[in-house]
């Protein structure tokens, strides 16, 4: 069931935003050489409790699922498409590494989702294409977005902006509603036709979320049971923001 957001939700959902956003770029900030993604997710659980809220990835577990989230923070690194999680020994920054940093907040019981792509150090201008096309896909995809208009133009948009590039758009995980829980109606997938699928309405909250491969689309999913990878090994960029459908577009609720 796809949900509408009430004006006060929407208030809580844009206050909560900021902060996530605010948070985020702090993360983003700290990731260099050396750093050890456990030592973010630290982070991330010290910054959101210093805001009294609280993280929405956190011991969540999607139906299907054979175990819990076990972090605040996902952070995926090269071919790591989503979902990597952060731990003590194996995940340690290197100079021309892309790290994905997805996080998920609960400000007054409201969630927001959002995820950016980091370079660490010097990166090459491979890779530096890759997360400025993935980045760029998220806002086409957010562009197209008002009251009226079609899930399945997001898709399209997104896409469409990977196609001079042949990047592998990842098509089976996708986008989706937002707020009230971590993942809801409807899907919104990567890829789509324009003027197609559900009806996007006013007070709609919805996750973007374009992942873009330098090889091929296809993905697998890690023995941790979290970690989708790319099958062919290349790395993978990851751009997410949540937005609120309104009469004459989207307003990002996840930027400062
Ligand atoms: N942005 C990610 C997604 O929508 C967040 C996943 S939450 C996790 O899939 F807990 F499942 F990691
Ligand atoms: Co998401």
């Amino acid at each position: 069931m796809i949900t509408i957001k009430t004006k006060e939700d929407i208030n809580i959902l844009r206050e909560g935003g900021k902060r996530h956003a605010t948070i985020l770029k702090e993360l983003a900030a700290m990731v260099k050489q050396g750093l050890h993604s456990q030592e973010l997710e630290n982070s991330a659980r010290k910054l959101i409790a210093e805001g009294g809220d609280t993280a929405a990835f956190l011991d969540y577990k999607p139906a299907g699922a054979k175990r819990a989230y076990p972090a605040a923070l996902c952070v995926s690194v090269n071919d790591e498409i989503v979902h990597g999680i952060p731990n003590e020994t194996d995940k340690i920054f290197k100079e021309g590494d892309i790290v994905s940093l997805d996080l998920g907040l609960v400000h007054k019981g409201l969630i927001t989702d959002a995820a950016v792509t980091v370079a660490v150090g010097k990166i090459s201008t491979e890779l530096q294409q890759l997360l400025d096309v993935t980045s760029k896909a998220l806002y086409a995809g957010i562009k197209v977005i008002k009251d009226g208009k079609r899930i399945g133009d997001i898709g399209n948009a997104v896409t469409r902006t990977a196609l001079p590039y042949k990047y592998g758009v990842v098509e089976e995980l996708s986008g989706h509603g937002v707020g009230y829980s971590v993942h809801e109606d409807p899907y919104v997938p990567n890829f789509g036709q324009a003027g197609k699928g559900e009806t996007l309405k006013q007070g709609m909250v919805i996750a973007i979320e374009p992942m873009f491969n330098l090889g091929t689309k296809e993905i697998v999913l890690d023995q941790d049971d979290w970690t989708y990878r790319t099958a062919d090994g290349l790395p993978s960029a990851h751009f997410e923001h949540t937005v609120v459908v309104t009469k004459s577009g989207a307003e990002i609720l996840t930027e400062v």
